[in-house]
């Protein structure tokens, strides 16, 4: 993708609080169809009792450090994800451990997502010299005639400082239509549905609320496969 290109997502990211991009437009992602096999063999999320929603789930952290053009992600022990309270109420508050993620799902494919991310938050802001990630692999599962939520604590922000939100692949659903609202208001400022793998979603978590539709299977059972990466502790620098 050209630098041009970043820079108009980037300025919806400033003007609107989120910018979509095209799975098409995509920069090529190395070993792609290798890493979205690695969807199959998440485990189930053992923290959802929701009816409205099955979901399988894996969870690695990083540090992400500026590195010349680029950024190096090193990996983190693994530990608990938490969310306040305040921000999530349907888990409150409390540490949710998920399966570790395998070697498979964090090299350079993984790399190649979050400085993609990472580019276009600096290019809306100023460099950023360094940030944690937190990386979530989900697969929410679908059934037909049955509606599942694919974000069943509802209209909320994540409490990070942005969230991206890649799709890998989606099979034999429909609907999960996302919206992204300024703060409270009413209406929101984008909607879309993420149907292409690689169609993402850039968000300010700090200054926008986001929420995903209804999905429901169109075969036997339909699942989608998303990505999503939380920065927050994001440090710019001034250069
Ligand atoms: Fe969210």
């Amino acid at each position: 993708m050209q630098r041009s290109r970043r820079e108009e997502l980037a300025s919806q990211l400033v003007e609107r609080g989120v910018c979509a991009v095209v799975g098409d437009e995509f920069p090529r992602v190395p070993d792609f169809d290798r890493f979205a096999l690695e969807w199959n063999e998440l485990p189930p999320d053992p923290h959802l009792e929701s009816v409205l929603c099955r979901r399988n789930r894996r969870y690695a952290r990083f540090n992400a450090i500026r590195d010349g053009d680029g950024y190096a992600l090193h990996r983190l022990a693994d530990a608990p994800f938490t969310q306040a309270r305040e921000i999530i109420p349907l888990h409150q508050g409390s540490p949710r451990e998920f399966a570790p993620a395998t070697p498979a799902l964090v090299g350079t494919t993984l790399g190649a997502l979050v400085q993609f991310d990472l580019h276009v938050m600096s290019l809306a802001s100023r460099p950023i010299a360094s940030s944690f990630v937190g990386v979530h692999f989900m697969r929410v599962l679908a059934a037909p005639g049955k509606d599942s939520s694919p974000a069943p604590e509802g209209r909320h922000r994540d409490g990070h400082d942005f969230v991206a939100m890649h799709l890998i692949q989606r099979h034999g659903c429909c609907g999960a239509r996302s919206r992204v609202y300024a703060g409270t208001a009413r209406e929101p400022t984008f909607e879309t549905e993420l149907e292409q793998p690689l169609d993402a979603l850039i968000v300010d978590d700090r200054r926008m609320e986001h929420e995903v539709g209804p999905m429901t299977a169109t075969s036997a059972e339909g699942h989608r496969d998303m990505l999503i990466v939380d920065f927050e502790n994001v440090v710019f620098s001034w250069a």
